[in-house]
């Protein structure tokens, strides 16, 4: 099973992502998280992908592109995967659709999760990340039971340096320019469903499991 979540920023494609990685088995590729963790290592990619990032700008297609061709390959992706974050451009789309046919996949679902501009500016800003595991956590809906503290594996929680207002409001302006095309390229080839996601995590991960199942096995 191949899907692609597509979404503006705290749409809350990661919190889905990992609730339907977890049901299906397969891995959850974040574009974003990868790229977090090559600036957290300061690796050559990390260094020059941090100054786009921080303003709230995309990375540069080649760098992304290339990135994510590596993960592809990887054993674990074989059978397949949920791509969260990843295309954020028509070129990026191309070069995935390039991708596909050299693995042979001629079957994904592209799920558009939309949402109201003004609510994800305070869900962003009350965005909580466990330092060492990664789990997403939300002071005003999602709180950790300890204060700053993962539930799961006792690390301290972070602020991600993104999550500023000014820069959210970048992030969403440059979601509308960029990544917003890609609703109406997916939509011509047919391969778009669109799930309201202004609802509990709950509903709407059951909106989505019922798109996947009516997609795959319907
Ligand atoms: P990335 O990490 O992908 O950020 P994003 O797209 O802006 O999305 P977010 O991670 O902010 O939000 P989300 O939709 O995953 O929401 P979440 O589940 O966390 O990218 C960061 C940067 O990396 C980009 O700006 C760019 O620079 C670069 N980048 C990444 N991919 C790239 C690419 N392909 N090309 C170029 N550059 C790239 O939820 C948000 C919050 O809301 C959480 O606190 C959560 O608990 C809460 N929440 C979730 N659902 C609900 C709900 N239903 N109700 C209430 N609260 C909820």
């Amino acid at each position: 099973m191949r899907l692609l979540l597509i979404g503006p920023p705290g749409a809350g494609k990661g919190t889905q992502a990992t609730i339907i990685s977890k049901k299906y088995g397969i891995p959850q590729i974040a574009t974003g998280d990868m790229l977090r963790e090559e600036v957290k290592n300061k690796t050559e990619l990390g260094m020059k992908a941090k100054a786009y990032m921080d303003k709230g700008e995309l990375v540069p297609d080649s760098l992304v592109i290339s990135m994510l061709e590596k993960r592809l390959k990887e054993k674990d992706a074989s059978k397949g995967f949920i791509l969260d974050g990843f295309p954020r451009t028509v070129a990026q789309a191309d070069a995935l659709a390039d991708k596909f046919k050299e693995m042979h996949i001629d079957k994904f679902l592209v799920i558009e999760l939309k949402v109201d501009e003004e609510n994800i500016i305070k869900r962003l800003s009350a965005r909580r990340v466990c330092s060492s595991c990664g789990k997403i956590y939300n002071l005003l809906t999602e709180p950790p039971k300890k204060d700053n503290v993962c539930d799961d594996c006792n690390a301290p929680l972070y602020q991600r340096d993104d999550d500023k207002e000014s820069t959210i409001r970048e992030r969403f302006k440059v979601y509308n320019s960029k990544t917003a095309p890609l609703i109406d390229y997916y939509t011509k080839k047919g391969m778009l469903k669109t799930v309201s996601a202004d609802g509990s995590i709950e509903e709407i991960n059951k909106a989505i499991i019922a798109v996947i199942d009516k997609a795959f096995n319907g």
